[in-house]
């Protein structure tokens, strides 16, 4: 707009401020890519590459989207970004551990993560696994301690530690994470895909949700309406990866194309074609966006997420 066309025009005067979801991924992602850094900033080891390794992966340029929405649904429920940064950064931790065992030679075998070689590329798969093991660790490591520093809030935290650990392990990603490799050169059903993306990628990503809202002091009709949208949104977020594999350019993801087609995994986009994944992505969106709308004008935050989860190009 012309300078000074605000001035002239009086009936502009009162402009409406708009959510800018650029702004506030990038603030969030800063705060909390600090409170990673700070994790083995003194740490006194052997000279050893496990810790460098571990902090190679974390520190790579992820979109931090777990944390963020963990963080956005404690604001949600009126908690505070600082209590909630230990499980922040724990489901950072997980997920980083989940991505160097998802490319390692004996699962997807890519070479490529977060713009840069991946883990057992830049050091070698000993490391790696090791480094994923340790990731995994420190994760309930940082979530105990939150719970024991904080005494009137232990038990919340030992809930949260309860609600990761399922959505985690082998009533979540990982069994996602095992049905995907199962699957690689058959046929499903779209029930089993669903299953699958929803427990590989959706747990994790209902939990941040679940954890935010949780540690925020949310009351049960928040926390139900929260998770309703996390389990949404989780499983969107699956479906655009797999759209992404197809379409996106590996520059802008920092990671390869192309790969679920040569390994003949089971996707939205092999088993019912683009166009249908895109229109199940789109409708997985505004069903989470429907129940956000209890929080009114503070649900802009989880409703740009929403959004953003099947519009980013990364
Ligand atoms: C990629 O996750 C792997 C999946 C679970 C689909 P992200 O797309 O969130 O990866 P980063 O954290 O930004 O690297
Ligand atoms: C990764 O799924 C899921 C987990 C790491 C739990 P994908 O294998 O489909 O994701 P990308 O495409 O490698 O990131
Ligand atoms: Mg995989
Ligand atoms: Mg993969």
């Amino acid at each position: 707009m012309r300078k000074g066309a605000l001035e002239q025009n009086p009936s502009h005067q009162k402009t409406v401020k708009t959510f800018d979801l650029e702004t506030y991924l990038k603030g969030k992602q800063q705060k909390v890519n600090a409170a990673l850094v700070k994790l083995w900033e003194d740490a006194h080891t052997p000279p050893t590459p496990l810790i460098p390794a571990m902090q190679y992966s974390l520190l790579g340029e992820g979109k931090r989207l777990r944390p963020i929405l963990c963080i956005a649904a404690c604001e949600a429920v009126g908690g505070r970004e600082a209590e909630v940064m230990p499980a922040a950064c724990a489901l950072e931790l997980i997920h980083t551990y989940s991505l160097i065992h998802d490319d390692l030679p004996a699962m997807d075998d890519d070479d490529f993560r977060r713009a840069r070689p991946t883990c057992h590329k830049a050091f070698d798969e000993a490391t790696a696994i090791l480094a994923g093991d340790a990731l995994l660790t420190a994760a309930f490591e940082a979530l105990a301690d939150a719970g024991r520093r904080e005494r009137r809030e232990t038990l919340k935290w030992l809930e949260a530690i309860y609600l990761i650990a399922r959505a985690a392990g082998c009533f979540g990603m990982v069994q996602g994470q095992m049905m995907d490799v199962s699957s690689e050169g058959k046929v499903i059903s779209l029930e089993e895909l669903k299953e699958l993306q929803q427990l590989k990628t959706g747990a994790l990503i209902e939990a941040s949700v679940r954890t935010g809202a949780l540690l925020g002091g949310g009351s049960s009709q928040e926390m139900a309406a929260l998770g309703v949208y996390g389990r949404h949104i989780g499983l969107a977020f699956q479906v655009a990866d797999d759209i992404l594999n197809v379409e996106g350019k590996p520059e802008m993801l920092g990671k390869p194309v192309g790969s679920d087609q040569a390994l003949q995994k089971a996707t939205g986009a092999s088993l019912m074609g683009l166009e249908q994944a895109k229109a199940r992505a789109a409708e997985l969106i505004d069903s989470a966006l429907e129940e956000i709308k209890i929080f009114g004008t503070k649900k802009e935050p989880l409703a740009a997420l929403a959004r953003y989860v099947i519009e980013r190009e990364k």
